[in-house]
């Protein structure tokens, strides 16, 4: 038994395609067939189409030609090939620019923008609101028996903000439900007496802007949650008249990453299925080990928003991209390698941008499976194609499920407030790669782990660290009290537990009220180091770590004292604590390292809370595993990240390799970029 199902059930196999744009080949005799012939021959199974295609749908207004999707859904019906169908949302026709004004953006300058771009319409606008219905119910009313139709992908990447008329009075009205009318309770939460920013009507209330306020903390984060409520709102909009039509295809939208600009954890009930847009810059000359973690950690977080439901890899390159300084193309096996990497972490789709390069426009050069040559006989297509006979083999993966003891918060709210913070050191703040630090010595010792955010379930795991969790969101501080007193264990670190949600300071000494007492320490004062400054930690066993940027000076009140800082004034004071509490234990870790003492104090909890590996074994540098599971089996995914061959023995058992279907070696060698896929019982 598998805890979920396909991502729709009419095809229970791993998605393997990508973007593809075949309205721009119309004059290119012969091409769509090759297409076909050649999405075969590449192995792949699902075309998401139709993402850029209004122009093409519907020329003039309400005159509609969906002639270049019959066609192609028709040659995908006669070929088994699945559509992703998605809506035009992402750009739209010059003439609705021009005829409507009110869809064009407006920037936090008050610019307005021309047309032109993709992503800047105005999500409040009736009008653009109503046209995307509309071409939405046309779509899903004209191919809802398709039996190609698979997923509705629905606009593309959604971002950026809008501050014209319609949104501002939009916020307003968010703002009034928010503070249930009350503009006292407003002026409280946003502390607006300091420098007379006392606000006596709803009116005055404007977006952030370079031009006026941009300084009120609580303003700037309600103006980002707002734009997070509305890109939703657009996008349930835009989710209505399909869902009525086609209610049992599942609908997705695709998501970039840790963008700041949208807390996706807010996505998790408007969607059916997580999907997201994966463009790592591999093979930086620092190699490739840190980055395959710090993309594991993406995924991972991609599939915590609805709860370890399997995602969707919607786009990667099988090559490079375009738009870095330096584009690279992946060397041999590192497309193979960071495609299963993505099912490693519960994806069930490798798909990508793009199937074919386009001739023209500034796409040309980023990677596709098909090159300008327009044939198989390049080294790329053929790792495609390998890849795809892979995936092929990959059927009892589908539907699986990663379980994780530990969980890392990353927070987008919490990131906003941070980012927005005036004081302590303005550059090197870096919360994410400090999320992806921590999360760094479990992914190295191959152990599964969840990336939620401060409101997901605490209750089910045995680890939970905390990075920076400079905000405490309502109710944050109950949960963690239960997670610790029933017997979890929780790490936090410098710079926590300041503010409340609205960015207010938390009275008392921080951290927040009762976490003084799960942690047994109060924090007085932050050092903050200029670049090449550090201090010295020093554990009670002698080992000696770098303590730079942040060292949070802080006094043990119940906890116990780990270690101690070795220089400046506050020297022999605590750097590392640790706090039972109730049947739990709370670590609080003053400083921030350079990595090594991260490593080390995290591989000690390992063994102590006997944290479940992929492989109970000692992994080599750069080698990693990881798990999916099913009642009956472990399927267990081997990467290398080195470009160098690596040594693997296998923890005592017996292992089949999927892929080849014979028992795996008890020792093998693992090629640079290397994967292997084997199961267990
Ligand atoms: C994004 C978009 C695609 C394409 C690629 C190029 O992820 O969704 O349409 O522009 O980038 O890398
Ligand atoms: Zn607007």
């Amino acid at each position: 038994m598998k805890k979920y199902g396909p991502i729709n059930k009419k095809y229970p196999h791993i998605l393997h395609g990508g973007d593809y744009n075949p309205e721009q080949w119309t004059d290119y005799d012969g091409v769509w067939d090759d297409d076909i012939r050649l999405m075969k021959l590449a192995n792949c199974n699902t075309m998401s189409i139709g993402i850029f295609s209004w122009a093409t749908l519907e020329p003039e207004e309400d005159s509609f030609d969906f002639s270049f999707l019959d066609e192609i859904m028709e040659e995908f019906e006669k070929n088994n090939i699945n559509a992703v169908l998605a809506t035009p949302s992402g750009a739209r026709p010059a003439w609705m620019s021009e005829k409507y004004p009110e869809v064009l953006r407006v920037n936090a300058d008050r610019t307005k923008n021309l047309h032109g771009g993709r992503h800047n319409h105005c999500y409040t606008s009736p009008y653009y609101r109503l046209k995307t219905q509309n071409i939405n119910r046309l779509l899903a009313q004209r191919y809802k028996n398709h039996p190609s139709l698979l997923v509705w992908h629905i606009s593309n990447e959604y971002g950026g903000e809008c501050h014209c008329e319609l949104c501002q009075s939009a916020f307003r009205q968010w703002l009034k439900n928010k503070y249930d009318n009350n503009l006292d309770k407003l002026n409280h939460e946003y502390w607006t007496k300091f420098w007379s920013h006392t606000y006596t009507s709803w009116e005055q209330i404007e977006s952030p802007s370079p031009l006026g306020e941009n300084l009120v903390h609580a303003l700037n984060l309600d103006w980002k949650r707002f734009v997070t409520y509305q890109t939703i709102d657009f996008m349930k909009n835009e989710i209505a008249p399909i869902k009525d039509i086609t209610p049992d295809i599942p609908v997705t939208t695709n998501l970039m990453g840790l963008y700041t600009g949208l807390d996706y954890f807010k996505f998790k009930d408007a969607i059916d299925v997580v999907s997201w847009d994966n463009y790592p810059e591999w093979h930086l000359p620092k190699g490739d080990v840190r980055l395959a973690s710090d993309t594991a950690f993406v995924h991972d977080l991609n599939r915590c928003i609805k709860g370890g439901k399997p995602f969707m890899l919607m786009e990667s390159t099988p090559s490079h991209i375009n738009w870095l300084d330096v584009n690279k193309p992946k060397r041999p096996n590192m497309h193979i390698l960071s495609s299963v990497q993505a099912v490693a972490h519960g994806s069930d789709t490798v798909q990508y941008f793009q199937w074919r390069k386009s001739r023209g426009s500034c796409e040309k050069f980023c990677g596709a499976v098909v090159d300008h040559c327009g044939h198989e006989n390049t080294r790329v297509f053929k790792e495609v194609a390998r890849l795809g006979s892979m995936l092929d083999k990959l059927d009892d993966i589908v539907g699986t499920a990663v379980k994780s003891e530990v969980a890392v918060i990353y927070d987008w709210e919490n990131r906003w407030a941070i980012d927005d913070l005036k004081g302590l050191k303005i550059t090197d703040r870096n919360y994410a790669a400090t999320c992806q630090n921590h999360y760094y010595p479990f992914w190295k010792n191959g152990i599964n782990t969840d990336v939620i955010d401060s409101d997901c379930d605490f209750s089910k795991y045995k680890l939970i660290v905390a990075p920076m969790l400079y905000m405490i969101k309502p109710n944050v501080i109950e949960k963690i009290k239960e997670f610790v007193k029933n017997g979890g264990t929780i790490v936090f670190t410098y710079i926590s537990g300041w503010v409340n949600e609205n960015d207010l300071c938390f009275l008392g000494g921080f951290p927040a009220d009762e976490l003084k007492n799960v942690f047994g320490i109060w924090a007085e004062e932050t050092d903050c180091l200029y670049i090449g400054e550090s201090n010295l930690v020093e554990l009670n066993t002698g080992e000696k770590y770098k303590a730079i940027d942040f060292c949070d000076i802080i006094h043990a009140n119940t906890a116990e004292v780990l270690a101690k800082y070795k220089s400046d004034y506050y020297t022999d004071m605590p750097a590392v604590t640790f706090n039972k509490y109730g049947s739990g234990s709370a670590y609080y870790i003053a400083f921030r390292d350079e990595g090594d003492f991260m490593i080390d104090f995290y591989e000690k909890l390992i063994l102590d809370l006997k944290l479940e590996k992929a492989l109970d074994t000692t992994f080599p540098e750069g080698v990693t595993a990881h798990s999916r599971h099913d009642e009956e089996c472990r399927y267990i995914f081997i990467e290398n990240y080195n470009n160098f061959t690596r040594k693997f023995i296998l923890p005592n058992n017996k292992y089949i390799d999927i892929i080849t279907n014979v028992e795996a070696l008890m020792e093998f060698s693992i090629e640079p970029y290397g994967v292997k896929v084997l199961k267990t019982m």
